[in-house]
């Protein structure tokens, strides 16, 4: 596997979601739809995973494809499996808020080795493989040096799933804690760890794979860390903190566990 040449592909699979997706996002004429657990999803969400499908389906037969809208495509026992959110923000993109993206990445044997994030309402795009560094629309990046949460800047995203854990006192707590406070969300938070703007980012409790998988790789890269809110490193969990490596224990020393 040459993940220069994976990483080429990835660009296209990006060019060709963006390509539907700002369309989409600029037209407004797209219907909402309310899935089972009552989030919104709409036919571009649908059509933008396609468009990023039938690439893969095309050029990496042998490869699967994990996707939030269509589940799971190709052969059942591929070593190299393709995690797509194709919208991740759809609140935002439904509500005319530009944070949103298309998120790919590329998994071998279970670990996140290379991935796309295209924001292209906000004109942004990160990548990165594993052992080729992280990159902000075509500049390297790098987390930041701050290492104590007095002089910290986090952003947050405190949803009920958090409060049904009994965290909201400690969370508040951390908040009064450190220098700034901001909640960026969805995955433009953890893209902002990556790139030095932000040190810590602490997401919502009930997220999927496909939430999680494409920011892995461009976090680790630009010498940052991520962890479940126990702590573990697991992309498949349902909590997702990332952070400048610094300070990722002191932030963990907060949350339940
Ligand atoms: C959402 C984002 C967000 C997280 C939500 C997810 P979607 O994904 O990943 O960061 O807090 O739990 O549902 O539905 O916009 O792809
Ligand atoms: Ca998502
Ligand atoms: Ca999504």
């Amino acid at each position: 596997m040459n993940l220069a040449d994976e990483l080429a592909l990835a660009i296209r699979l990006a060019d060709a979601a963006d390509a539907v997706s700002l369309a989409g996002f600029n037209a407004r004429t797209f219907t909402v739809e309310r899935k089972a657990d009552k989030s919104e999803v709409t036919e571009i969400d649908r059509a933008t995973e396609t468009a990023i499908t039938n690439i893969l389906l095309a050029e990496r037969p042998s490869h699967s494809v994990y996707g939030e809208e269509h589940g799971i495509v190709g052969p059942s026992d591929a070593k190299f499996q393709w995690v797509i959110d194709p919208i991740d923000g759809t609140s935002n993109f439904v509500h005319g808020v530009p944070v949103w993206a298309s998120l790919i990445a590329l998994v071998e044997n279970n670990v996140p080795v290379l991935s796309v994030v295209s924001a292209p309402a906000l004109q942004m795009r990160w990548w990165a493989y594993v052992g080729g560094g992280a990159f902000y629309n075509s500049s390297p990046i790098r987390v930041s040096k701050v290492d104590t949460l007095r002089r910290a800047s986090l952003s947050i995203t405190a949803n009920k799933g958090w409060d049904a854990l009994g965290a909201t006192p400690a969370l508040t707590q951390l908040q009064q804690d450190v220098s700034r406070v901001r909640g960026y969300g969805d995955f433009w938070q953890h893209m902002l760890v990556a790139q030095g703007a932000v040190d810590v980012a602490i997401d919502s409790i009930g997220l999927a794979p496909y939430d999680i998988a494409a920011l892995v790789p461009i976090v680790q890269e630009a010498g940052g860390k991520f962890s479940d809110r126990i702590g573990t490193p697991d992309w498949r969990a349902n909590s997702l903190i990332t952070s400048n490596s610094l300070l990722h224990d002191a932030i963990l020393a907060y949350l339940p566990k």
